[in-house]
């Protein structure tokens, strides 16, 4: 069986990593998505309406699952018998962040961390951005999933 993870905050789901997940699940027999529980960070959405958003967006790929984690990424990949972790890299910003990282969790652990470019459609997205859109009226379809559309609706505009 062959195992990754797509760890993230996912707060909330934009279609960039929508995109990755996707790909990575024709890739590998089963993809985790492990929501980092991050208690000094504030969040829009919960882990838990986090975990119930990504499942319902994945539910077209049955090898994915969703689960939470705090703490290290790599003790996680370790509980969870997965040997590797799958980032995707949108601009070389990124990558300078990723690589230290990489090599961090490598260092730590032996976990691999594989590198995906971000479809060029996504490039510029991500979640800070789509709910400062979103929270100035501003239109996000086509950024992030139906669902999340909605509920970023919702929850910013009351
Ligand atoms: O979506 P994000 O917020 O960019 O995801 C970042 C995430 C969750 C992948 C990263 O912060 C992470 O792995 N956090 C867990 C703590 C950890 O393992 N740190 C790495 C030290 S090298």
């Amino acid at each position: 069986m062959r195992r990754v993870v797509c760890p993230g905050s996912f707060d909330p789901i934009t279609n960039g990593h929508l995109d990755i997940i996707g790909r990575s699940a024709r890739l590998y027999d089963e993809v985790t998505v492990a929501v980092l529980i991050n208690v000094e960070k504030k969040s829009l959405f919960t882990v838990e309406e986090r975990i119930d958003i990504l499942q319902t967006v994945t539910k077209e790929y049955p090898n994915v699952r969703v689960e939470k984690f705090h703490g290290l990424l790599v003790d996680f990949c370790r509980q969870n018998d997965i040997p590797a972790i799958v980032k995707g890299i949108r601009v070389v910003s990124d990558f300078d962040y990723e690589l230290q990282m990489a090599q961090l969790n490598y260092r730590l652990s032996g976990v691999e961390t594989l590198f995906m470019p971000t479809n060029p459609e996504y490039s510029f997205l991500s979640s800070s951005r789509v709910k400062e859109i979103a929270r100035y009226g501003g239109d996000v379809s086509g950024l992030v999933p139906d669902l999340v559309h909605k509920l970023l609706i919702e929850r910013l505009r009351g």
